[in-house]
């Protein structure tokens, strides 16, 4: 498979996630985070797909398309380590955690390190984690089982459990 192919069936993934995750979170109170911002593309899909809902951005370096730039009051700028030291307790219903990484198989150093403060960030029962890595086991985290389209490898979907 070509790189081209590779990234259109990675965002394929990514899209097909994100959209079961707002079925699923849809009477399930709480803001959602993005975190790693980016150029915006999936806060984007993820503002449009939940009017109304408060939508936290994580970004260490902000550079977004300007037509994706969040408001400053849900902005928080810097390490996702601070950002999400910020939200914790915060009832989300809903965390896309897509901060780019080598291998998406494999937790780097970072998703070790955070892992626990998205959880603790995360509702008690019933919210939903996309990721872009595989994250490290953790006791208030148990992984969705999920479709073809959404699968293999390419994007992980996490439930918090209470
Ligand atoms: C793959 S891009 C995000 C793509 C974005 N979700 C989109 O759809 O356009 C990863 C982003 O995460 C940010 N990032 C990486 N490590 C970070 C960290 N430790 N804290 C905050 N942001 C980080 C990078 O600056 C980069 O903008």
């Amino acid at each position: 498979m070509n790189r081209l192919e590779a990234m259109i069936l990675r965002m394929t993934a990514q899209r097909a996630a994100l959209d079961w995750a707002f079925t699923q979170i849809q009477d399930v109170p709480g803001d959602l985070v993005e975190i790693g911002l980016g150029n915006g593309r999936t806060y984007d899909h993820i503002r449009e797909h939940m009017p109304g809902r408060r939508i936290w951005a994580i970004e260490r370096k902000l550079q977004p398309h300007p037509s994706c730039m969040p408001p400053a009051q849900d902005l928080l700028e810097g390490d996702a380590s601070e950002g999400l030291a910020r939200l914790e307790g915060a009832g989300i219903a809903l965390a896309n955690y897509d901060l780019g990484g080598q291998d998406p198989q494999t937790p780097d150093e970072r998703a070790v390190r955070l892992t626990p403060l998205i959880a603790a960030a995360l509702a008690p029962a019933a919210a939903v984690l996309v990721s872009t890595q595989r994250l490290p086991e953790h006791p208030k985290l148990r992984q969705a089982e999920t479709s073809d389209e959404i699968g293999q490898g390419r994007v992980f979907i996490y439930l918090s459990a209470s």
